[in-house]
């Protein structure tokens, strides 16, 4: 039996899971509140935030999972790509962990993890298989030849999905992370309403920077003409939003399968919680004879039940790290 302990601590989530021969037997996830009004996560509160929570995170992880902390066998923390700060600390918990128990260390790739999440449950992917990853930071799609065998073959050059839909709730006046909060509204809303341009990057990369420019100019001009214009439309904005940056996505993927003659297609990260994305994905993936695979919510966005598998497998495969080992703010896969 190998029982692993998960922390996840890149960004504004404090999480620890157990994972318990490859089962996930609890996930738990202590969110930071305080980032709301500044409108985006503040590096040096969300250090401050994760050093409060990581030892009670922990500790509800254990007891939920219902076992003894003297019985965990490794523990896999995020080393990487995140905030240095919030880094720092699920490493220096991990590390410490894992010297006073005297059991191995071992380090997982967020990104990585973002795509192993699909072996937490079933139906499980088969190698090779392409992942569109989408989060708040990154935008990829990965060709997945083994557990930890991944190459990025295509990625943004500029912003991530998941900041083009929180940089256009923050020009539409919605709280962050406003990504969420357009998924919500579009579901009220006309996506054929307003027309956006969709980029001509060659390849499989993605570019979301002159989208984000375009709905600050139509916002701006439709604003000056009528000052109600955003409350009024919102939900039709939000859906024509979202219509965009689901087809710049979905466009490229399918792209990159046809390419690759990969009919094996899966989502991760943050924003494979969209329902516009989720929905689209699969009425593609019917049309094209694909087998889809999406994340169950609670592993979408950030967490350490993927962090805890990633690192079962890491475990099994037996590639430990040394108690000297540094967090990385940058790190591919
Ligand atoms: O993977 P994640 O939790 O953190 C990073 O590794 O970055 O992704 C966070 C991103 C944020 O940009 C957030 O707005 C976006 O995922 N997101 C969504 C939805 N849920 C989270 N974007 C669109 N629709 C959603 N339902
Ligand atoms: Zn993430």
């Amino acid at each position: 039996m190998a029982i692993i302990l998960g922390i996840e601590s890149s960004c504004d989530e404090t999480s620890a899971a157990i994972c318990i021969d490859g089962k996930i037997h609890s996930n738990i996830i202590a969110d930071q509140a305080i980032h709301a009004k500044y409108g985006g996560v503040v590096p040096e509160l969300a250090s401050r935030a994760h050093q409060q929570h990581i030892i009670p995170t922990v500790e509800e992880a254990i007891q939920q999972a219902k076992i003894h902390k003297n019985s965990i066998d490794a523990v896999a923390f995020t080393r990487g790509p995140g905030l240095l700060g919030s880094l720092l600390v699920g490493t220096s918990f991990a590390k410490a962990f894992a010297l006073g128990r005297g059991i191995p260390l071992v380090a997982v790739n967020h990104m990585q993890a973002h795509i192993l999440a699909h072996f937490i449950d079933e139906p499980k992917p088969a190698f090779p298989f392409l992942c569109l990853t989408v989060s708040g930071g990154h935008t990829q799609i990965v060709l997945v030849r083994d557990y930890f065998d991944m190459e990025i073959v295509g990625q943004t050059l500029d912003d991530a999905a998941g900041e083009a839909f929180d940089k256009t709730a923050k020009i539409l006046g919605l709280p962050y992370p406003g990504g969420p909060l357009i998924d919500r509204h579009a579901r009220e809303g006309d996506a054929t309403r307003f027309a956006f341009p969709e980029p001509q990057i060659s390849g499989f990369d993605f570019s979301f920077s002159g989208l984000k420019t375009s709905i600050m100019y139509f916002v701006q001009r439709e604003t000056k003409a009528n000052p109600d214009f955003v409350t009024n439309n919102l939900a039709d904005i939000c859906a024509s939003v979202q219509e965009r940056i689901v087809t710049i996505l979905l466009n490229k993927l399918q792209k990159a399968a046809s390419t690759f003659g990969i009919d094996q297609i899966a989502i991760a990260g943050g924003v494979s919680a969209n329902s516009g994305l989720r929905d689209s994905l699969r009425a593609m993936g019917q049309q094209a004879g694909w087998s889809v695979f999406v994340p169950r919510f609670e592993y979408c966005t950030d967490n350490a039940a993927m962090i805890a598998i990633a690192g079962y497998h890491k475990f099994l495969a037996g590639q430990f790290e040394s108690q000297d080992v540094a967090p990385l703010a940058r790190w591919a896969p």
